[in-house]
């Protein structure tokens, strides 16, 4: 068996017990949750879809409502059932091929007063539910203060005000963040399982984003946010505050997960959300197939994963705990299981790259990291940019619509202007990245989102010849050429045979 493969099967043999508990019905988690109604927000987010799943999996439930927006032109029965095609449900929909049915869609959006919930639904939910999941969230670094402040704090407060009214309501989890207190002071201290004083009023917040226009809002972020590093974790330690002072009201517990990566077992060793695919989970990814080979990053400090199965577990266990006062579970790896930037560079660089070789791999896992920004950039344009360039050249010379030049070109000359203005450059980091992004999706066989092509950009034997070069720049022999040769004869022959290129 190869090690990836072996990976999986232990993986699912720890499923076991699980399984043998799920079986018997009689946990007092199971009891719990019984014939309950549940209501989860973000039910098509990555949390939110393996919650659905695993309470359904796990637990005899009455219904669950999930509250969704309509999107990109679907409506909400429309986005349902797309989310319902995830592989994740394949195990729920052998086991329960009824379970869709007990799903109720409830249109509401997190940044309308009152969520934007119909009279009717609104009646239905503090008629039925049992216990709230607090999942959705805007989760963009980048969200503009304004609407992160709609989403993520007056949002939370109309759910809680919802809550208050729900008559059987047991309940509340919310979902926030490990790093909603990790501010610039309290770096390399802990942040413990308790609340921290909030950096302002959230009514005061809501009512800015309410009257204010966002430009002036932007105007003003940095001096409000100050110590947090950006407007998701700020709004996130303000909806916080909004659940504690919502203490005694119903019960509460609080979850906060570090940085949510794929299932470690449940339902399947693996599993992740397309959507999540940008994030650190993207950048493993991207290393492990040979498309991602610099990174800026400092080898000591601990990255802090954990896998989405995990998070649930502890939000479906926490739930049954919550009480008068607000119990706080962070969800993290740090503490058991440390690993660090440079321990993750070494894992790829030797464990993975050896043993748990994607066949789908463009090109050897390698990757070179650096805490400077210049070096980083550096590596970045030989490892990311060059070969993107000489892809495209090979494109022309194949006749084919060079794909990165288009993107790549303009950036340069408009970062060349900015820093001839003596502005800091502002495209490449968004390019570069975006290139590797399509790449990950095209290896993962979806349509790649960031650029308008198909990206086939990295089966080239030139990259090769850099990663050579790189190790002798090193002092480290060179490794690939031995591939690359007979890749670079037997598509000669097939040019020659008026084949393409293989
Ligand atoms: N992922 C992580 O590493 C991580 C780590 C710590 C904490 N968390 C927390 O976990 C929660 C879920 O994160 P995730 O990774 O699952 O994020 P995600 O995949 O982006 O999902 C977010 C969910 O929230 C919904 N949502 C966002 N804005 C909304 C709005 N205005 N109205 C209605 N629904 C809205 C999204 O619905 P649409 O499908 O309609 O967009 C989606 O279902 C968040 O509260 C986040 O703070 C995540």
């Amino acid at each position: 068996m190869d090690a990836g493969a072996e990976v999986i099967w232990k993986a699912l043999e720890q499923q076991k017990g699980t399984k043998d508990v799920m079986k018997r019905g009689d946990s007092s988690i199971q009891q719990f949750y019984r014939n309950s109604s549940i209501l989860v927000t973000g039910g098509t987010g990555f949390l939110g879809k393996q919650l659905v799943e695993k309470l359904f999996r796990s637990c005899k439930l009455s219904k669950v409502f999930i509250m969704m927006r309509a999107k990109k032109g679907k409506t909400v029965e429309e986005r349902l059932a797309d989310a319902l095609k995830d592989p994740i449900f394949d195990t729920l929909r052998e086991c329960q091929p009824g379970f869709a049915d007990r799903i109720v869609p409830i249109v509401g959006e997190m940044a309308e007063k009152e969520l934007g919930i119909s009279e009717k639904d609104r009646w239905l939910l503090i008629k039925e539910v049992d216990v709230i999941f607090h999942v959705a969230a805007t989760i963009s670094f980048q969200e503009p203060l304004k609407s992160a402040t709609l989403t993520n704090v007056r949002g939370t407060r109309e759910l809680l005000a919802l809550a208050k009214e729900c008559k059987k309501l047991r309940t509340f989890v919310y979902v926030s963040t490990a790093y909603c207190h990790a501010t610039f002071s309290r770096r390399d201290t802990e942040v413990l399982e308790q609340f921290y004083p909030c950096p302002m009023p959230p009514a005061l917040l809501i009512r800015m984003a309410e009257t204010m226009d966002e430009e002036r809002l932007n105007l003003i972020k940095d001096g409000l946010i100050a110590e947090w590093p950006n407007t998701y974790s700020f709004t996130k330690a303000l909806a916080e505050e909004l659940v504690r002072s919502s203490a005694g009201d119903f019960p509460i517990c609080v979850i906060r997960p570090s940085i949510v990566v794929c299932a470690r077992r449940e339902p399947y060793p693996g599993w992740i959300d397309l959507s999540s695919v940008y994030g650190p989970s993207g950048i493993t990814l991207g290393c492990m197939l040979g498309v991602i080979h610099a990174l800026q990053s400092v080898q000591g400090i601990r990255i802090d994963f954990i896998p989405v199965d995990y998070v649930n577990n502890v939000a479906i266990a926490a739930a049954t705990t919550a009480g008068k006062d607000v119990k706080i579970y962070t969800v993290g790896s740090s503490k058991r299981n440390p690993i660090t930037w440079g321990g993750l560079s070494h894992i790829l660089n030797n464990f993975a790259r050896k043993t748990v070789v994607s066949p789908d791999a463009i090109w050897y896992c390698f990757v070179i990291q650096s805490p400077y920004r210049w070096v980083h950039l550096l590596f970045s344009f030989l490892l990311h940019t060059v070969p993107a360039f000489l892809a495209d050249g090979v494109c022309m010379l194949l006749n084919k619509p060079p794909r990165f030049l288009l993107h790549t070109v303009p950036a340069c000359l408009a970062d060349g202007v900015c820093m001839l203005l003596n502005k800091p450059p502002r495209f490449l980091l968004h390019t570069v990245p975006a290139c590797l992004a399509d790449s990950v999706c095209v290896m993962l066989n979806k349509p790649p989102r960031a650029s308008d092509g198909p990206a086939t950009h990295y089966l080239l034997p030139l990259p090769v010849c850099l990663a050579d070069g790189v190790c002798v720049l090193l002092n480290k022999p060179p490794r690939f050429l031995l591939h690359t040769v007979p890749a670079c004869l037997a598509d000669g022959v097939c040019v020659l045979l008026n084949k393409p290129p293989r």
